[in-house]
């Protein structure tokens, strides 16, 4: 007995029509494995295509990526390098500085002087401001103190009748001298070089010392 062959159907339990088995074809074709016996060579070359650009995608955002690190390194240095070759840039920041005419100190007496910083910038204003004290030892002989004390640095006051420097900030006291008299500076009072200039009393100034320095 013959049996008459029974349409096949579709998932959806209808009829496949012609067209809706085109589609199934061509389904089934894109999800096999790629490259198989069965694949279609249109398929495989799309295939290579797609993966020709997500390369090159993948070396172009690499590139990209490696050349704005190396940007951002080159900014971040920038001020690395500044600040390691900023001491070579300035050279010697002491200059001789002028304290105005040397009978402005008259012999036996200190006296504050006052005097614009050699490395001041036009913005510091006041800032810019320092001052120092001036011991007239008579016939164009001096002393001229930093006005740091030489514990943490805090200005130092003059007392003539003790004849003895003070500092307000932790009760250091220091000679007429400048040697360190009492209190927990661990030295005397550091000094200026000087010189007389056409009449003028000059000094070198232009960093504050530290206790490395001898005088
Ligand atoms: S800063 Fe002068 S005694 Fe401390």
């Amino acid at each position: 007995m013959n049996e008459t062959p029974k349409p096949q159907r579709c998932c959806d339990g209808r009829e496949p029509s012609a067209g809706r088995h085109a589609d199934l074809r061509i389904h089934g074709e894109a999800s096999g494995p790629s490259g198989s016996a069965g694949t279609p060579k249109s398929a495989r070359a799309g295939d290579d295509t797609a993966r020709g650009a997500a390369g090159d995608r993948r070396g172009f955002l690499f590139g990209a990526g490696a050349a704005l690190m190396g940007i951002g390194g080159l900014l971040a240095a920038i001020p690395i390098v500044g600040t390691l070759f900023a001491p070579a840039r300035r050279g010697n920041p002491m200059r001789w500085t002028d304290l105005g005419p040397v009978d402005q100190f008259p012999a036996g007496t200190t006296r504050l002087a006052t005097f614009t910083s050699p490395n001041a910038a036009p913005t510091d204003g006041e800032t810019a401001r320092d001052a120092c004290w001036v011991r007239s030892l008579g016939d164009d002989r001096f002393q001229v103190f930093y006005v740091n004390c030489a514990h943490l640095g805090c200005p130092v006051r003059w007392f003539e009748q003790s004849r003895l420097f003070m500092c307000p900030c932790h009760g250091g006291v220091y000679y007429e001298d400048g040697s360190r008299a009492s209190g927990p500076p661990p030295r005397g009072l550091f000094t200026h070089q000087w010189r007389v200039t056409n009449g003028r009393l000059e000094i070198l100034a232009g960093l504050l010392p530290g206790l490395e320095e001898k005088t």
